[in-house]
Parts: structure tokens; C-alpha cells; sequence
């Protein structure tokens, strides 16, 4: 079996640089895989984060791969910025664009060299990311509805996941949201490849806590 991938997200560090400096290069030294920046603008979310400004002085400090997971109304307004970033990978919310924004800001994400996945929110059908699989390199499933960190998982993802799964054996899946190690466990049985985790990272703390996430699959 693939080796399970560990995304630690961004939020727990806060909106301090040198907490996030510090937070980058704890995780990174427990093992993870990918830092996965979680931009929150306050419109498609309550809250608000950091955003692009902090995204290269991370990444030249850390050795992980870095995916913004993009929670903002207008991606296409910002774009432009994270795209002159470091970032690996780029996701943008399937439910903020019509079908023809949607299907250019993938060109332009992928035009810059640069991964590009979509997100499918807890109450969005999974069905509407269908017509896009040939062109992105990954979903984000969302596994509680976007907008803050320590919620509960929702088990009706899992269903979305395997829908994924069956229909392109290929693509990157990634889930988002109360991820533990037995949530986690569950999302990997369904077919997913790569883990999100916020809290459960944060609070423990611990090299053993992101080997745990990896399950059987480490
Ligand atoms: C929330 C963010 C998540 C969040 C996950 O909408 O997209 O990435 O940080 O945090 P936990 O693992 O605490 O649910
Ligand atoms: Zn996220």
C-alpha cells in the first residue's frame, strides 16, 4: 500500500510570523509531509489568516512541500499572488466560480507550473467536481464544513471519497477537517492519499502523533 502523506495545516500557528517560523519547522522536524496553508480572507469564512506574504519566508526555513487550501470568495482576485509563490500545490473552492472561472483559473494554476486541486465543502455534492477530474492533479474533501480548526469529523464524507476513488484510480485525495488517527484510518480504507490535520497535530505534539496518523500505512 502508498505510504499515507501528512499535510499539517497552518491554522493552529495563528497569524504571528515567528510562531508560524517555529510551527514550520517543528512539524517538519515530526515528520510530515506537507505544510498546508489554510488562507481564510473572512468572506467565504468568518475568520481571517495569513495569506501569500508569508508563504515564501516559510518555505525557504522548512524542507516540506507547501498547498494552500484557499477559503476566499474571489480566488481569482488573488491568484496572481500565490502563484509568484513557492507553493507546490494550489486549491480553490469548487463552490465560489462558475463553470468557466473555474475551468480558467485551473489553465492558470497549471499554466504556472504549479499542482492544482479543487475542494468540495461538507455540503456540496461530490458529483459537481466530476467534470474537472481529467484536468486537476487533486480533491480536497472536506470532512467538516471549511472555516475553522478542532470540529468534529462527519462521516458522510467517506461516502464522497469512495465516489472518488471508483471513478479515477489516479488522482490525488486529500481530506480536511477532525482528523485523528481512526478518522484518519477510515479516510485511508475509503481512498484517500493524503491527511490534513490541524489540532490533533498541534496539541499533541509529538513526532509519535504524526506517526500515528499514518496508521499501518507509515
Ligand atoms: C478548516 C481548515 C482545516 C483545519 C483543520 O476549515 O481548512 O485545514 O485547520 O483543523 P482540524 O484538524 O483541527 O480540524
Ligand atoms: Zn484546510
Amino acid at each position: 500500500m502508498q505510504k499515507v502523506l501528512i499535510s499539517a495545516s497552518s491554522l493552529p500557528a495563528g497569524r504571528n510570523m515567528s510562531s508560524q517560523l517555529e510551527y514550520v519547522q517543528r512539524v517538519g522536524s515530526y515528520g510530515a509531509d506537507i505544510y498546508h496553508i489554510d488562507v481564510m480572507d473572512g468572506t467565504y469564512t468568518k475568520f481571517k489568516t495569513i495569506d501569500y506574504g508569508y508563504i515564501d519566508q516559510l518555505r525557504v526555513n522548512s524542507a516540506l512541500l507547501f498547498e494552500a487550501h484557499l477559503m476566499v470568495n474571489e480566488p481569482d482576485k488573488v491568484i496572481d499572488k500565490y502563484l509568484k509563490t513557492s507553493l507546490s500545490l494550489i486549491y480553490v473552492h469548487i463552490e465560489v466560480l462558475d463553470d468557466d472561472g473555474i475551468k480558467k483559473i485551473i489553465h492558470k494554476i497549471k499554466k504556472a507550473k504549479k499542482m492544482v486541486g479543487l475542494v468540495v465543502d461538507l455540503d456540496t455534492d461530490i458529483k459537481k467536481v466530476e467534470p474537472y477530474l481529467d484536468f486537476i492533479d487533486a480533491v480536497l474533501i472536506m470532512t467538516v464544513k471549511a472555516g475553522k480548526g478542532g470540529q468534529t469529523f462527519n462521516e458522510k464524507a467517506l461516502n464522497k471519497i469512495k465516489y472518488i476513488r471508483k471513478i479515477n484510480k489516479d488522482i490525488l485525495i486529500e481530506v480536511d477537517g477532525g482528523i485523528i488517527p481512526e478518522t484518519g484510518a477510515k479516510c485511508v480504507k475509503a481512498g484517500a492519499d493524503i491527511l490534513v490535520s490541524g489540532n490533533y497535530i498541534y496539541k499533541n505534539d509529538t513526532y509519535e502523533a504524526i506517526q500515528s496518523l499514518r496508521g499501518k500505512n507509515g
